[in-house]
């Protein structure tokens, strides 16, 4: 993002950047990975590209019954970390379309700008920053000056398309906090230190989404904006750093795939002191999945001169007033899930044969466990089918009685599922099931009636 003023530019739809991997990639893994993961999301309903039958639509992705799962437990895990297991932090989900005002007094309408240049030979569009100096379609040197290119998506709300019914799909989650800030204060009773965190879609009209979900028009983000006296800014500024960095090892990113990186001055935006990335060692190289910003009282700042209301705290055991200062963790949740799948991807060798398994943790496995009939004999459907009434109420369960007993093994291994469960015909006899770990393919005999907390324990629930 850019601070050159915004530019009249017309607010269609530029070209995307092709999606060339180098192939020389930075560490261990195969040089297509993306292709493969590409390839296992589609096959296996994890996220399909949008409107496919119609030729697709550029760059918009469709979350299929995996993908959905995976998302709902990284966003999940997510809420945990920052609402459930902390008394500081409340929740909210503002509306995504909202007073132009808002964006007005953001900066976002004069701000949020990328820079945008046209190649005049091939007429693509690119944005000037991402290439160097020619055109990545036909290597033309003949580019237009770049000029600023609002990101921000444009519509009417009501029947009459006029300049006073003009409002924008928000870009960010983040000013619904801000401008929600009196009533949280009001309604919970916090003071600060205390945060707001919302997980919801953002919009950008970003000139050259790239890279599957990595960069995207319509993406979904988890922000907290978290409200300190100013004095303490700094503190809160590396605590937040150092916790975000340390929910991604938690759930899975290997340490030597995730870095921090602090921003230099000159990359600084608009209303920002200090930021740095969690940055994820990504096929392409190093590459942003989280940015931690020292807000300042830029917003509350801006919202209370230009509603007119003082957004500010009073402190009663000391009489003093003032705006507090916003220590924001900004992270896509879209773009987490696709670094979580990227991390997981493994190939190894079972029995001498080659499988591909997704190491991810139980946490965000689309399914924790599939229950398995070890045949489709209607003798053993009944007992499957009580046995996965006992785990549905503490996991998400798959029920799988197609194929060979291996080759479901083989499917629950590619989408990541920590357990299966095999009911066999000796099931029927001494009422146990067979558990089954994916990563290290044992298995052991748990009696049905300890199931139930032999997985919830595994699970850590
Ligand atoms: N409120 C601050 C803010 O929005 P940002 O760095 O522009 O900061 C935060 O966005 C996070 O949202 C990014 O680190 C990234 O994970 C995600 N994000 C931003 N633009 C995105 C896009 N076009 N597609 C997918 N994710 C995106």
């Amino acid at each position: 993002m850019t601070e050159e003023p915004a530019a009249d530019v017309p607010n269609d739809v530029p070209n995307d950047v092709p999606n060339d991997l180098p192939n020389d990639l930075p560490n261990d893994l195969p040089n297509d990975l993306m292709d493969r993961i590409v390839n296992v999301c589609k096959r296996r309903g994890f996220i399909f590209p949008s409107a496919e039958i119609y030729g697709g639509f550029r760059s918009t992705y469709d979350y299929g019954p995996l993908g959905v799962l995976l998302l709902r437990n990284v966003k999940d895990a997510w809420w945990r970390a920052m609402v459930q297991y902390r008394d500081d932090v409340v929740g909210l989900d503002a509306a995504i379309l909202s007073a132009p005002k808002i964006w007005e007094a953001s900066g976002h309408l004069s701000n949020f700008t990328d820079p945008l240049v046209d190649c005049r030979s091939c007429r693509e569009r690119w944005r000037a920053d991402k290439i160097e100096g020619a055109c990545p379609n036909c290597g033309s040197t003949d580019l237009t000056e770049a000029r600023a290119f609002n990101l921000m998506f444009k519509t009417f709300a009501g029947p009459v398309e006029e300049d006073a019914t003009v409002a924008y799909l928000r870009p960010e989650t983040a000013q619904g906090m801000f401008v929600n800030f009196l009533n949280v204060l009001q309604t919970t009773r916090k003071k600060p230190p205390f945060g707001i965190a919302q997980v919801g879609k953002s919009f950008r009209n970003e000139i050259t989404p790239q890279n599957f979900v990595f960069r995207t028009r319509e993406f979904e983000q988890m922000e907290m904006e978290y409200f300190v006296p100013p004095p303490d800014a700094q503190k809160w500024f590396e605590y937040w750093l150092d916790e975000r960095y340390r929910w991604y090892l938690d759930l899975g990113i290997p340490p030597e795939k995730l870095r921090l990186r602090h921003h230099d001055p000159d990359e600084l935006s608009h209303y920002s002191a200090a930021t740095a990335d969690v940055e994820f060692l990504f096929p392409w190289g190093w590459d942003e999945l989280e940015g931690i910003a020292n807000r300042t009282d830029f917003d509350l700042k801006a919202h209370s001169a230009a509603s007119g209301e003082k957004l500010e705290y009073f402190d009663q055991a000391s009489g003093e007033r003032y705006v507090p200062y916003v220590i924001e963790p900004a992270a896509g949740a879209t773009r987490a899930m696709m670094a979580f799948l990227l991390a997981a991807y493994d190939e190894d060798e079972v029995g001498g044969e080659k499988r591909t398994v997704l190491r991810l943790d139980p946490r965000l496995a689309p399914y924790q466990v599939a229950v398995l009939p070890l045949s489709k004999n209607d003798t053993l459907v009944p007992l499957s089918r009580e046995v996965l009434g006992q785990l549905q109420p503490i996991c998400m369960c798959d029920f799988d009685v197609t194929q060979s007993i291996g080759k479901r093994y083989r499917r629950q291994d590619e989408v990541g599922t920590p357990f299966c469960v095999t009911v066999d015909f000796d099931s029927l006899e001494d009422r146990a099931v067979t558990v089954r770990e994916r990563d290290t393919t044992e298995q052991v005999r748990v009696p049905i009636d300890a199931l139930a907390t032999e997985i919830g324990g595994r699970l850590g629930r």
